[in-house]
């Protein structure tokens, strides 16, 4: 793919992230319906889909042909095309719900299985991050780059908990624990995207979570990898999106953290 293919396709991406954002903006305090989706905690209200309403519009107007794999919506389009977007149309419904504003739109092609392009905007604070593969990362169009910390105990570190932690004893409590031991903190976003958006721009050190969907980490792969950060399973082994599970770094921290992950103690030895 040539470099003004993948530039057409960025700024598709934004535009369908930005009409998300312009959605989420409007129902923003104006909530009527907040429902759970299945598991306890898991919400969707009617902010998610008319976002993802407005988002799918973008897409399938400008590219009928590809395949798209939508939250609230699930596999559309053509299933066999070497394109498929992941639409996140909002992430951190959690917070929005109680108007915490940590929430982002969240837009990412990926080719031949591969994320190339992704965008991913805050409409509360108006920041748009932006990546594609080869063409570098940048945050309302200005380039970004990760942070330069190198040691554990001067980081500050961002993780969550999927909807599944009051069901599994793999809830990552231990390895926050341990984690907040270790560093100057770790944070609790919210918003999966917005996460590895900051730690493309440099606010955040590192990051990692598990139970994930491929719409919550396509676009900000390649914001962390576009800034210079480097993106791996917890072991260090190669990122599989469908594990659910991702190691983001800025890429000094990747061995300290991937080995204090790898060496948690059981919750039980605080
Ligand atoms: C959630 C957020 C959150 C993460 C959850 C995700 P949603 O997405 O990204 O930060 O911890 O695992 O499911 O439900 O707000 O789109
Ligand atoms: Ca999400
Ligand atoms: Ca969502």
């Amino acid at each position: 793919m040539n470099r003004d293919e993948l530039k057409n396709f960025l700024d598709l991406a934004t535009l369908a992230a930005r009409a998300g954002g312009e959605v989420l903006k409007s129902y923003w305090g104006n909530l009527e319906e907040i429902q759970e989706k299945g598991r306890s905690g898991d919400l969707v209200t009617e902010a998610d889909k008319a976002s993802e309403e407005a988002i799918l519009d973008v897409l399938k107007r400008h590219v009928p042909g590809h395949g798209i794999l939508a939250e609230e919506s699930g596999s559309l389009g053509e299933s066999s095309s070497r394109y498929r977007w992941a639409i996140d149309p909002l992430d951190g419904t959690t917070n929005y719900a109680h108007q915490y504003p940590a929430f982002s739109t969240s837009i990412a092609l990926s080719i031949d299985g591969v994320p190339q392009v992704g965008a991913v905007y805050s409409p509360f604070h108006d920041e748009l991050f932006r990546a594609a593969r080869g063409l570098g990362a940048t945050r309302n169009a200005e380039p970004i780059r990760v942070s330069k910390t190198d040691s554990l105990d001067k980081s500050l570190l961002v993780t969550g908990f999927a909807y599944d932690r009051r069901e599994t004893a793999d809830n990552n409590y231990a390895e926050f624990c341990h984690l907040t031991h270790l560093t100057q903190g770790v944070r609790r976003g919210g918003s999966a995207a917005l996460d590895l958006a900051y730690v493309a721009c440099g606010r955040l050190d590192g990051y990692w979570e598990r139970g994930l969907s491929p719409w919550d980490m396509a676009a900000g792969v390649v914001l962390v990898l576009e800034a210079g950060g480097r993106v791996s399973a917890y072991d260090r082994g190669p990122f599989q999106i469908e594990s659910g599970r991702i190691l983001a770094t800025n890429g000094a921290l990747h061995d300290p953290l991937s080995r204090a992950l790898m060496e948690t103690p059981p919750l039980s030895s605080w």
